[in-house]
């Protein structure tokens, strides 16, 4: 199917990926910092309480980044790249995007399911209620392993598409990277043209 793209993204979608990146690099290092052993149970309390708040704003971050790509106008490939890097940037895209909603969700079912039962204090403002599933150890557990091992193949997927990044600005010097941070220089410069893909 065609449809219409434009070379430069909108500020919308600058907006909502640098947030939810910082969000989610500040969210791994909180998750690690946090899980380690011979933290204070108090400090550890407040940090479980951040981490769950962050989370879920990263949630709903992502939810609002996924139905805003269904509407908004496409960005055309990058400069020179060929079908392959094309289909692997894409890829890499379309999972970063839903490990950003499936890595919170796990979240929520660790707490959820767990039979702990602590409350999530979202930003000391409200409750988040509990999805309605069964508790029980064996749950937590399991939901516990989906989210660390998403959670830390996502900073790998992170770490190859900011090379990737890195790659295009140093070596191409092909303007991806100025794309994503709006670094243009007028709007005549970001012609209109139809491309027969179809993207996230
Ligand atoms: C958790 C961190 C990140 C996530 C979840 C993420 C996700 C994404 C997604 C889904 C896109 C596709 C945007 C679209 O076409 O609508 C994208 C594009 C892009 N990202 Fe990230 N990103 C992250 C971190 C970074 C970092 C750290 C950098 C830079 C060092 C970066 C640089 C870029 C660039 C330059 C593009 C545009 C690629 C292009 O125009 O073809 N991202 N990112
Ligand atoms: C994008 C958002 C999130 C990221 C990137 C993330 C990442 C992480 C990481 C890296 C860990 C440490 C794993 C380890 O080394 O053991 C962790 C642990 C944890 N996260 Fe998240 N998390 C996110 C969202 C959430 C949400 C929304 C919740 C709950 C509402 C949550 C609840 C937890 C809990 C309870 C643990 C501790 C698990 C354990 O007992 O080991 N996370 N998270």
């Amino acid at each position: 199917m065609s449809r219409q793209s434009a070379s430069a993204y909108d500020p919308l979608t600058i907006l909502l990926h640098w947030l939810i990146a910082a969000i989610i690099l500040g969210q791994i290092v909180l998750g690690f910092v946090m899980t380690r052993p011979s933290i204070d149970p108090a400090l550890q309390f407040s940090l479980f309480q951040w981490h769950k708040s962050f989370g879920m704003l990263v949630l709903v971050l992502a939810a609002l980044r996924l139905l805003h790509s269904l509407i908004r106008v496409r960005v055309a490939p990058a400069p020179g790249a060929s079908r392959l890097e094309y289909m692997a940037a894409r890829f890499v895209h379309a999972a970063l995007l839903a490990l950003a909603l499936v890595v919170p969700f796990a979240g929520w079912m660790i707490a959820s399911v767990s039979p702990l039962n602590i409350p999530t204090f979202a930003f000391n403002l409200v409750v988040v209620p509990d999805l309605p599933f069964a508790k029980s150890d064996f749950a937590e557990d399991v939901w516990t392993t989906v989210h660390t091992v998403l959670a830390y193949t996502m900073l790998a997927l992170v770490l190859l598409h900011s090379g990737a990044a890195l790659y295009h600005h140093y070596r191409r010097h092909d303007g991806v990277l100025q794309r994503m941070l709006r670094l243009r220089r007028s709007p005549a410069e970001t012609p209109v043209t139809e491309v027969p893909t179809k993207e996230l």
